[in-house]
């Protein structure tokens, strides 16, 4: 999606996530954003202004009172300017300041005086994090109407373990599209729906992107599915507590960490590991989209073109989930399947929900903003005898926190 003239005040404080920021400023300026950032004393310590300056294409503001001729109304200038502002990495105490009303430095007065939504990124040692001062300044910012990106869990500079890391460049890029896209709401939701921990102790296998069918040497059948969205709930299921294996196809998504991965290449690779891991999980979610095909005999040298006509004898590959859920009994585990629909699209999932003996289904249906290479998604999730639960368009990864919410519920 394009962020086409958005105007973004960036705002850093002192942590050692800055050093992630220049890549969101990258992003954002590819999506045609206007960056402007205001740096704390400290963030300078991390990261230089000219590194900001170079990557976002403006003069960085750092303090109240710089250079030789002052602009008395500087903070009232930059508060006007911004559409949204985000503070990240968003350390404890510039949370506690705004919190407790203080101005004392540029950003801090910045955003006394900014009247649009202000998006905080914390980012701080697990302990600095759940604080309880620090905890009961972010719910009540919350309730006055600051939105919060929750911290990620996993190893922290400082060698401890926990919550408190700054979430990837690209998830800060999604939130930021999700903003725009008017989806402020899941900003508030994602804080309590990943703290919850709703998926503690249980043991879930995700399914994601694609398989490959050789043809010959150098060629192959597959399909255009990225991987995108199995990664998405992947990475969403461990923060909510869950031990995770993720089975991927070949992509080029980055693997989320705490998690057991393991790779496959064709339809009958998927099919062998989901057997062996099936029995050991809790619930199988296959967001996967195994390729349907394949050719009846793979040649063993490059296929040479023949002007004249050329065929290739194709079969079926076997259907994996119904392989799966033949011998399903009550007590066996969930089973998720995915949907990917271009016509008639709540016909053929329900149709595919009882033919595939699933427990529920999320159909899919590829538009240009759900598209397998985008980073936001809107599917509708069925299960038998329940209302359809449509979630609107909104990044993959909050589209992930509100089905991984339901199927908890399920389990
Ligand atoms: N699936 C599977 N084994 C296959 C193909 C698909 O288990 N060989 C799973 C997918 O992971 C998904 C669900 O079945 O969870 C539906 O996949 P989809 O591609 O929408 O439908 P298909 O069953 O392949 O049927 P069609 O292509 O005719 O729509």
């Amino acid at each position: 999606m394009s962020l086409s003239k958005k105007k973004i005040l960036i705002g850093m404080t002192g942590g050692i996530a800055c050093y992630k920021i220049p890549y969101l400023v990258r992003a954002l300026k590819k999506a045609d954003a206007e960056v402007m950032v205001v740096m704390t004393e400290a963030a300078t310590k991390f990261i230089t202004p000219l590194t900001m300056e170079t990557v976002s294409g403006n003069p960085v503001a750092v303090g109240m009172f710089e250079g030789k001729t002052y602009i008395a109304t500087r903070h009232i200038d930059l508060s006007e300017w911004a559409d949204v502002n985000l503070i990240a990495p968003a350390t404890a105490n510039c949370i506690g300041k705004i919190a407790s009303g203080i101005s004392d430095d540029l950003l801090t007065t910045v955003l006394c005086a900014s009247t649009t939504h202000t998006i905080f990124s914390p980012a701080m040692n697990v302990h600095m994090w759940e604080n309880k001062i620090t905890q009961r300044n972010i719910a009540m910012l919350k309730e006055v109407g600051y939105l919060f990106i929750d911290p990620t869990e996993g190893d922290m500079a400082c060698n401890h373990y926990g919550v408190g890391r700054m979430p990837e460049p690209e998830d800060l890029f999604s939130v930021i599209q999700a903003y725009f896209n008017k989806n402020r709401q899941s900003l508030k939701n994602e804080h309590s729906s990943a703290k919850k921990k709703s998926l503690k102790n249980k043991k879930i296998l995700i399914t994601a992107g694609p398989t490959k069918e050789q043809i010959d040497p150098v060629r192959f059948i597959s399909n255009n599915s990225s991987g995108k969205m199995g990664y998405a709930l992947a990475s969403v299921a461990v923060e909510l507590g869950a031990e995770v294996t993720l089975i991927s196809g070949p992509t080029s998504e980055e693997v989320p960490a705490n998690l057991k991965l393991i790779q496959i290449k064709t339809t009958d690779e998927l099919l062998k590991a989901v057997q062996k891991e099936y029995k050991k999980t809790d619930c199988l979610i296959m967001a996967a989209a195994p390729a349907d095909i394949r050719p009846s005999q793979i040649a063993k040298s490059k296929i040479k073109k023949d002007n004249q006509k050329m065929e290739i004898a194709l079969e079926p590959t076997t259907d994996i989930l119904k392989e799966i859920t033949k011998n399903k009994t009550v007590n066996s585990a969930k089973i998720i399947g995915f949907a990917l629909e271009t016509d008639n699209g709540l016909a053929n999932a329900k149709k595919k929900l009882k033919d595939k003996k699933l427990d529920a289904i999320v159909l899919n249906q590829p538009s240009e903003k759900t598209a397998f290479e985008s980073d936001t998604n809107e599917v509708t999730l069925l299960i038998p005898k329940r209302k359809a639960v449509h979630i609107p368009l909104d990044t993959k990864r909050n589209i992930s926190i509100r089905l991984l919410d339901i199927i908890s519920k399920l389990l």
